[in-house]
């Protein structure tokens, strides 16, 4: 399949986007994928009522038909029509927080979606991303659109249209470039049906953030133990990897360099990421800064790039530094806990 190209610029409002989003629109009514830009990373979308477009989808990605899609819509109108009630605590968080990067499941309306975007469950996430372009195509499309992110499933999601180029060039029927994503991590996935929200992934609004709104917010254990089974089927796979193994470090910066040499001393080509404060610190053969520790939202910004950089990079062995689980830092640390496959060193208190 060629795969179509349109470079767009975010603001929408610019009339000489205007063919580009149409024609994006028209292969979407037609039951063909395009990959979007939204504010957190690049989705995959299709035509959220059709089989035939959703089946597409998880093609495309190599996605375990067991995992479910998000639903990304324009306005509240439209949500009506996809769920059997909006909960309290829904409402709230939907007034507070969208459009935006935050997903909320509900109990579906019966026969009004495609079955393979709800996986066979009897509840569907829903979000409105806050990105012009995103909701431009939605409503040019006049459809709910599901998407994933726009990686080959198990890969860092796409930040940019190059890194959605680079998995899914010939296998989609197009991408939108509307320049780099802003927030980096995916949105925070949460569960409305039961009497108090429960997070199942961590994402661009924090747990303190949707606190604030609703009161009481729990996590899903599954985020604190790894032995648990998530209530979100996605987040049972592997995910984020890069191609070298990944290991999490948690000591002084002296130790961490250390840990270094000694895999240098082996001949390993090692790469290390770490924050634009710590980069002349260290020694290693590829030091990626990753944001700004001063600032936790410039890490979840660059996340990805970096982790994509590290294959591009060809190291042996990646070392991370570790963030505080506060904030966004809980988002940022459950997709690098996932990159590494939970393989930690720590150094021990003398
Ligand atoms: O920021 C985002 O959320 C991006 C952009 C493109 O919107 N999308 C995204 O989609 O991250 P995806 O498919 O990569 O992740 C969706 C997550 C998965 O962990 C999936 O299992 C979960 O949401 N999910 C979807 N429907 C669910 C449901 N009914 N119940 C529980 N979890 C659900
Ligand atoms: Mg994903």
């Amino acid at each position: 399949m060629k795969t179509i190209y349109w470079t767009v610029d975010k603001n929408v409002d610019d009339v000489r986007n205007y063919p580009q989003v149409k024609e994006a629109a028209e292969l979407l009514t037609n039951n063909e994928v395009v990959a979007f830009p939204t504010e957190t990373v690049y989705g995959l979308g299709a035509n959220a009522c059709s089989n035939e477009a959703t089946a597409k989808i998880f093609v495309a990605k190599g996605r375990p038909s067991d995992n479910p899609l998000i639903v990304h819509i324009a306005d509240q109108q439209q949500l009506k029509q996809l769920v059997e009630q909006i909960p309290n605590q829904a409402e709230k968080l939907m007034t507070a927080f969208w459009p935006g990067p935050l997903t909320i499941i509900f109990k579906k309306k019966q026969g009004m979606l495609a079955d393979n975007v709800t996986a066979g469950l009897d509840t569907v996430a829903i979000r409105v991303p806050d990105h012009p372009l995103a909701l431009r195509l939605i409503r040019e499309s006049q459809l709910p659109l599901a998407a994933p992110s726009a990686n080959c499933s198990g890969k860092p999601s796409p930040t940019s249209a190059k890194h959605v180029l680079d998995d899914l060039n010939g296998k989609v029927a197009g991408i939108l470039d509307g320049g780099e994503t802003g927030v980096g991590v995916e949105s925070t996935v949460v569960d409305c049906t039961t009497d108090i929200p429960v997070i199942l992934r961590p994402g661009g609004i924090t747990k303190e953030e949707l606190e604030a709104v609703v009161g009481e917010v729990t996590l899903d254990p599954a985020l604190k133990n790894a032995n648990e089974q998530p209530k979100s089927p996605g987040m049972k796979y592997k995910h984020y990897a890069p191609n070298a193994p990944m290991i999490l470090l948690d000591g002084s910066r002296e130790w961490l360099q250390q840990q270094i040499d000694q895999e240098r001393a082996q001949g390993k080509k090692v790469g290390l990421l770490t924050t634009e404060e710590a980069t002349t610190f260290y020694k290693a053969d590829v030091i990626l800064p990753c944001g700004n520790r001063a600032d936790l939202t410039t890490i979840a910004h660059s996340l990805y790039d970096v982790l994509r950089a590290f294959n591009e990079a060809d190291v042996d062995i990646i070392f991370s530094e570790v963030f505080p689980y506060e904030g966004v830092g809980l988002a940022i640390m459950n997709r690098l806990e996932k990159a590494a496959s939970h393989q930690w060193r720590k150094q021990k208190e003398s």
